[in-house]
């Protein structure tokens, strides 16, 4: 079988196979940014033939892996951001511990060190089989070895291919080649309707209060923060501001919030904005509930339906509702919670919905088709708002939306911020709980080095303060967000207009500087039977923003490697020299601020209260171009925004 592709930007082609087929980008209403997609200029580098066949009602399609080409991306990964020797069948799910695709961004796109990406942009379940596949005709054979004689056996062989498998038969592709692979996911990116622009209040400080929270101890709470000093921008509410949760009514509890309205704009004169939490599962005793009957799938959710958010109608019914009973009297935003899974409460993928759209395809779009919802109702005021959402897919990189899970490994929420980078997502590694005061500091601090700095005390009803000891350094570490929100800021119109991640793994802006080849690891009968090897990544450091580099301290850590990337390093917060390209082992104190690095040559801008201040690193400091906008509209849309020289 051919493939008939179109070229629709320089390096960006596009393929249909079958007929009519349902797409990602489709689904979630996404605008290509065709204006700057235009600009870049045809790649030098160019993705290997893919070759295509169709059996047993699943498109497989086959392409080289070459020697030293790395794979990133095919979904979000919490243990490696890089595919070596990996199968992940993706789903939308919540997370079970492993990288086997079942995850909450279930991102059909795979993007490789050599400058090329591929988006299957279709909801339809996809698997990979990354550098897995050896099959008998092919002209590339792995060497056979004996385990008997041959010391340096391996349990993998030579990666040869990937494959593919599109659980459907119809699908399309969309292929991207650029120089880089940074310029690859940018692509990527702009094809998907270009990054999120947050308003400016949503990357401030975000605090979830407990499961039954009532208007009085919300109240109690906002005057606590300012009582400690503590900044404070958002109050998100769990499920006890609704009349029914588990399912869902989206209607306000008459005995906790008797006056929602009041309560919201109170909230609102005093600089707090009021998130809502809320699942997709309609309760029998909503409003809303004779509306959605006849337009929801074939089985129930906690007892719920399950609406068919495909359906425009359905949507729409669902926006009146909440903007009358939310978004119009204040309300800022949404956490849209369980749209991923756990396939013990969630619809089998038999199920039908009256869109036709299939019950696996349905739930990998979920999340998006959530966001969707939600965002529009805000778009149409020409308000800005920024939220969570438990899942995500391609055609999501422009929604308002931060991923987050129950889940709450230190190590795996910082490899989940450098992972959502390469596909068009964004991680908040947010604060619960802390065994220690050295947990509590550290886990504040990724928090404020992160898309989304909040502690969600849903279930824990901890306050920032919660480990006296360490206050004074957790106030610091958001007030240190504070200040860098000029830069920040700027950071996120980067993501809008020209696709670039703010916060990114990175080889994204190094290459694989390290250039390192796995050692032989150890035999053991138990933990390692198969003695596979793997090559370090780094995955405790990464970029945010243009300069800066964040270096991830755990809790009651107090010395580590860093590796500084090619160029000279400075330290931010002393000015220092750190080194040029190499690595450094420093040493940190208790209660020191999370180590970060900055650029030969960059200029920070912070803010100082209404003012803006520069801070410089290195002897010939290159400038910085800052972005400027009224941080809450859609102007920008309108070109109603600056990007200012600081020279
Ligand atoms: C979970 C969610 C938590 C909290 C809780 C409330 O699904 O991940 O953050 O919102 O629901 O029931």
């Amino acid at each position: 079988m051919t493939l008939t592709w179109t070229t629709n930007f320089p390096g960006i082609k596009t393929c249909t196979i079958g007929s009519n087929p349902q797409t990602l980008t489709g689904l979630a209403g996404a605008n290509v940014k065709a204006q700057r997609l235009q600009k870049f200029e045809e790649a030098s580098a160019h993705a290997p033939e893919i070759i295509v066949s169709q059996h047993t009602g699943k498109i497989i399609l086959k392409m080289p892996i070459r020697k030293q080409e790395d794979i990133y991306g095919a979904g979000l990964k919490f243990h490696s951001i890089r595919n070596e020797n990996n199968v992940v069948h993706l789903k939308a799910d919540h997370y079970g511990g492993k990288d086997n695709g079942r995850t909450h961004a279930p991102v059909p796109f795979h993007v490789s060190s050599f400058g090329y990406g591929l988006l299957i942009d279709s909801p339809e379940p996809v698997s990979y089989y990354i550098g897995t596949p050896h099959r008998r005709d092919e002209k590339i054979k792995p060497v056979a070895q004996d385990r008997n004689t041959d010391d340096n056996w391996q349990a993998f062989n030579e990666p040869a291919y990937i494959e593919i498998a599109i659980n459907a038969d119809a699908a399309t592709l969309v292929l991207f080649e650029s120089n880089t692979l940074l310029e690859t996911v940018q692509k990527f990116n702009l094809y998907c309707g270009g990054g999120t622009l947050p308003p400016r209040w949503g990357l401030g400080f975000w605090y979830r209060t407990p499961l039954r929270f009532s208007a009085e101890e919300v109240n109690r709470l906002v005057q606590k923060f300012k009582d400690n000093k503590f900044p404070l921008d958002v109050i998100g509410l769990e499920p006890g501001w609704q009349s029914n949760s588990y399912p869902c009514t989206y209607e306000w509890d008459q005995t906790r919030f008797a006056d929602a309205e009041g309560f919201v704009q109170s909230l609102l004169k005093q600089g707090v904005r009021i998130n809502l939490w809320e699942n997709p599962y309609v309760a029998e005793k909503a409003k809303l509930y004779p509306q959605l009957e006849d337009k929801s799938g074939s089985h129930m959710v906690w007892c719920g339906i399950v609406p068919d958010y495909s359906m425009p109608e359905v949507r729409q019914i669902i926006q009146k509702q909440h903007d009358e009973d939310h978004v119009k009297i204040g309300v800022s935003g949404y956490k849209l919670d369980e749209s991923d899974g756990y396939d013990s409460w969630l619809w089998p993928d038999h199920a039908e919905f009256p869109s036709g759209i299939s019950g696996a395809a349905i739930r990998n779009a979920y999340g998006l088709l959530f966001q969707r919802l939600t965002a529009e109702i805000f778009h149409g005021h020409d308000k800005r708002t920024y939220g969570l959402t438990r899942s995500t897919n391609a055609g999501g990189v422009g929604m308002p939306y931060v991923l987050y899970n129950d889940c709450y490994d230190f190590d795996e929420y910082t490899t989940a911020l450098c992972s959502c980078g390469f596909i068009g997502a964004l991680w908040c590694p947010e604060v619960r709980n802390a065994k220690t005061a050295s947990e509590w500091l550290r886990r504040f601090q990724m928090a404020a080095l992160s898309p989304m700095a909040m502690l969600n005390a849903w279930a824990d009803a901890t306050e920032p303060w919660y480990y006296e000891e360490v206050a004074e350094q957790v106030r610091e570490a958001i007030h240190l967000r504070q200040k860098l929100m000029p830069y920040l800021y700027t950071a996120f119109a980067r993501y809008h207009f020209d696709g670039i991640p703010p916060f990114r793994a990175l080889v994204m802006d190094f290459g694989d500087f390290m250039n390192e080849t796995a050692g032989r690891a150890e035999l053991d009968g138990t933990a390692n039977p198969y003695q596979i090897s793997t090559r370090k990544e780094i995955t405790d450091q990464y970029m945010m923003g243009e300069s800066i580099m964040v270096v991830i301290i755990k809790p009651g850590q107090t010395e580590r490697d860093v590796i500084l990337p090619p160029g000279k390093w400075y330290n931010f917060h002393t000015g220092a020299y750190a080194g040029c390209g190499e690595v450094i082992r420093i040493t940190v104190g208790e209660k020191d601020p999370m180590p970060l690095f900055v650029k030969d040559g960059a200029v920070i801008p912070l803010q100082n209260g209404d003012e803006i201040q520069t801070v410089t690193f290195g002897d010939t400091p290159k400038g910085f171009t800052l972005y400027e906008d009224d941080g809450t509209s859609f102007g920008y849309e309108r070109g109603e925004y600056q990007f200012r020289e600081i020279k």
